[in-house]
């Protein structure tokens, strides 16, 4: 061993070291903040490095090295866990009235007069499960779920692949042992995908987000955790030592400095009247969300004051779940329907007595395929739980056995489409019936639906009852067709006049300008959201090469996986979807994707936070303002954000703003900017 050799081991031991950092670093922009600062290829390059250096030194290999994250050997069974603070349960609230007493009764043990307000700290209730993280010394050393509150399951190995945990607090004093209390969640798309993924396994679905949580969270192997996209808000905290913070709202401040994903929905609250106030705004949001919360947790703001209240069976007196109404109901199965979607895939769909649920009235749950109706034994006629869960379809939970009278009927899928009388077809390892006509309205509807969606090519005021007219008047049959639509002929539609026909019109020509991914994703190929699209348009940068991508090569692509690269692959080895993508790039000027924040606009080189509801503009509209004007829209305020543009009901993030000295501008002073 030469000197060489050791300072050659030196050198790659901080390169290690740096990459850990940068990684760490760009995990947080990614999985917490939703705001990454660098490409896929550009993350995957540094993490490809870390990979290599660590296969030639495994002796240099961190603990809290992010390739660890990829979860280890399966498990028989999890060893136990125990608290050193036990995790309670919250008391609930189910009315404003009980809130209100809560908060008297809070006033009377706190020995404080009535007309004194409470300082409160109102934030989400996330419907998940709830787990307890241990650090030491600022290193991530255990994770377990709440089991009895006294033990739990040790459920470390998994955690450790959820991303949005940090290895190690980013501060320079950590506490020297802290247990960080937190909800597992699966946002509502993640979890519609995994059950779309589970029915077309035939594997049995999730009732609802939390319970595809928990079943990812306590998983044997770690490898199924890591494929699924959970992730933990942090809220609470179990024992520690070494940390002196006095309130709750400054110890979840600390939270996210430290790196842990900590919801923005939080309010310091003076009296119960503020709280309230917080609670129905949340209410009004709540189906905006991405993901479930069942209420909120209203908590005394001063550790001191919630050790002072003491506790009352297993939960902590100065805390209180204040819960919204539940979004189960039951109702009657009137009728049983078949709907044939965009990829021909025929769906039962239950049409129910009319009930009031989550916001709406429903009168449609879905019930996804034959294997789920045979599995629940759901019957015409039947009496039902429904649930639904944020923007979600409504489904049926369950049949309500008891209530049967003998005239219930079973229900089959037709062997052929309901719509073109077409043969309909299973694929072996598919739960999903699909009509294979190339033909088939139905299909074709939901194709140019999703084509003009607001999310896709955005063509205003074509909504589904027009693009029927359209398919059904023989004018659009292609893609392209939509944009070689003239005036007349939409004239001679039932329901147009000279004024709607023309704003149709234009705004068919304010669509030729679109973005590359929303071109992609308009497209509607299977498991190619949004997301996937944007993906996809940065990395290729133009919509040809996708023709021809090799299915190695689309699954090279950080976040694509073989599935989705499979689906790709097979839409474009269609002759006839190239043809017809080509004649619609004929009719567009497409917009390459944006590279960094360069270049030009009022906004080149800033951060804006949006928050509140604008009086005018909508959240993707000025979004797509601002990243016009050469800026970057993040989901956070911090020390980086130049401004935020706030509106009505603005937030805690309006608040963190004016905190820490940051511009706020209103919707009219945004639009003087931009002019
Ligand atoms: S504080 C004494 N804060 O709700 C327990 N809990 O019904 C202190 N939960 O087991 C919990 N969001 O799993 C707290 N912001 C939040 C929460 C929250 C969800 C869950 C947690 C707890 C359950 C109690």
């Amino acid at each position: 061993m030469g000197a060489k050799n050791t300072e050659k081991t030196s050198q790659v031991a901080r390169r290690i070291a740096d990459l850990v950092q940068q990684i760490h670093h760009h995990d947080f922009r990614y999985y917490v903040l939703d705001d990454p600062e660098i490409s896929d290829a550009e993350y995957d390059r540094l993490f490809r490095e870390l990979q290599e250096l660590e296969a030639g030194y495994p002796e240099l290999r961190l603990s809290d090295s992010p390739t660890q994250r990829v979860g280890g050997k399966a498990l028989d069974q999890f060893r136990k866990a125990t608290h050193r603070v036990p995790m309670l349960s919250l008391a609930n609230a189910l009315s404003e009235k009980e809130f209100r007493e809560f908060d008297e009764r809070a006033h009377r043990v706190l020995e404080l007069p009535d007309a004194e307000p409470i300082e409160y700290h109102a934030e989400l209730k996330f419907d998940g499960l709830s787990v307890s993280l241990t650090y030491e010394d600022g290193q991530f050393v255990r994770a377990a779920t709440r089991g009895d509150g006294e033990t739990g399951e040790d459920v470390t190995q998994n955690v450790r692949t959820i991303r949005s945990v940090p290895l190690r607090l980013s501060t320079g004093s950590p506490p020297r042992a802290i247990e960080i209390r937190g909800e597992a969640i699966l946002p509502i798309r993640d979890f519609e995908r995994l059950n779309e993924e589970q029915a077309r396994k035939g594997q049995k679905l999730f009732a609802n987000p939390r319970n595809a949580a928990a079943g990812s969270l306590r998983q044997l192997d770690p490898g199924v955790t890591a494929s699924r996209p959970l992730t933990v808000f942090a809220y609470g905290l179990g024992h520690v030592e070494g940390l002196d913070v006095p309130t709750m709202s400054g110890y979840q401040d600390l939270l996210a400095r430290w790196g842990f994903r900590v919801s923005d929905w939080r309010k310091v609250s003076r009296g119960a009247d503020e709280v309230i106030a917080f609670y129905r705004e949340i209410e009004q949001r709540r189906e905006k969300l991405p993901f479930e919360i069942d209420g909120v947790v209203v908590k005394l703001n001063r550790f001191q004051e919630i050790d002072r209240a003491g506790y009352i069976s297993r939960s902590p007196r100065g805390m209180v779940a204040f819960k919204y109404p539940p979004r189960q109901e039951t109702t009657t199965v009137e009728d049983i329907i078949v709907q044939v979607g965009r990829t021909g895939a025929l769906t039962p769909v239950a049409i129910v007595a009319p009930v009031y649920l989550g916001g709406a009235t429903v009168r449609r749950a879905t019930l996804h395929n034959q294997d789920e109706i045979d599995r629940k034994d759901i019957r015409i006629g039947d009496k039902v739980v429904i649930q639904r869960a944020g923007d979600v379809i409504p489904e049926v939970v369950k049949v309500i056995e008891s209530a049967r009278t003998g005239k219930e009927r079973k229900f089959h899928l037709p062997g052929h489409c309901p719509v073109c009388g077409s043969k309909v077809e299973r694929r072996s390892g598919e739960a999903v019936v699909r009509c294979v006509s190339r033909d088939c309205v139905a299909q074709l509807k939901e194709r140019i639906r999703h084509l003009v969606m607001i999310d896709a090519l955005n063509i205003e005021g074509m909504g589904e009852r027009i693009v029927e007219q359209l398919v059904d008047a023989g004018l659009v049959r292609r893609y392209a067709d939509v944009f070689k639509l003239t005036q007349e002929q939409v004239l001679e539609l039932e329901g147009f006049a000279e004024r709607s026909s023309a704003k149709l019109i234009e705004a068919i020509e304010r669509a030729r300008e679109p973005e590359l991914y929303r071109v992609i994703f308009g497209l509607g190929i299977r498991h190619v959201g949004e997301r996937t699209a944007k993906v996809l348009a940065n990395h290729y940068g133009e919509l040809e090469p996708l023709f021809s991508a090799a299915q190695e090569e689309l699954e090279g692509i950080h976040e694509i996986g073989p599935e989705v690269a499979r689906s790709i692959r097979d839409y474009f080895e269609d002759a006839q979807h190239r043809q017809d993508v080509k004649n619609l790039l004929k009719q567009l000027t497409v917009k390459p994707p944006r590279r960094g924040t360069a270049g030009k606009g009022v906004f080149a080189g800033k951060t804006l936070v949006l928050t509140g509801t604008l009086p005018t503009l909508g959240r993707s509209e000025a979004t797509r303002m601002i990243e016009d004007q050469g800026g970057k829209v993040s989901s956070s305020v911090s020390k980086k954000t130049d401004f935020v543009l706030a509106g009505a009901e603005a937030g805690s993030k309006l608040d963190k703003a004016r905190e820490l000295g940051i511009r706020v501008i209103d919707e009219g002073e945004f639009l003087q900017l931009l002019k």
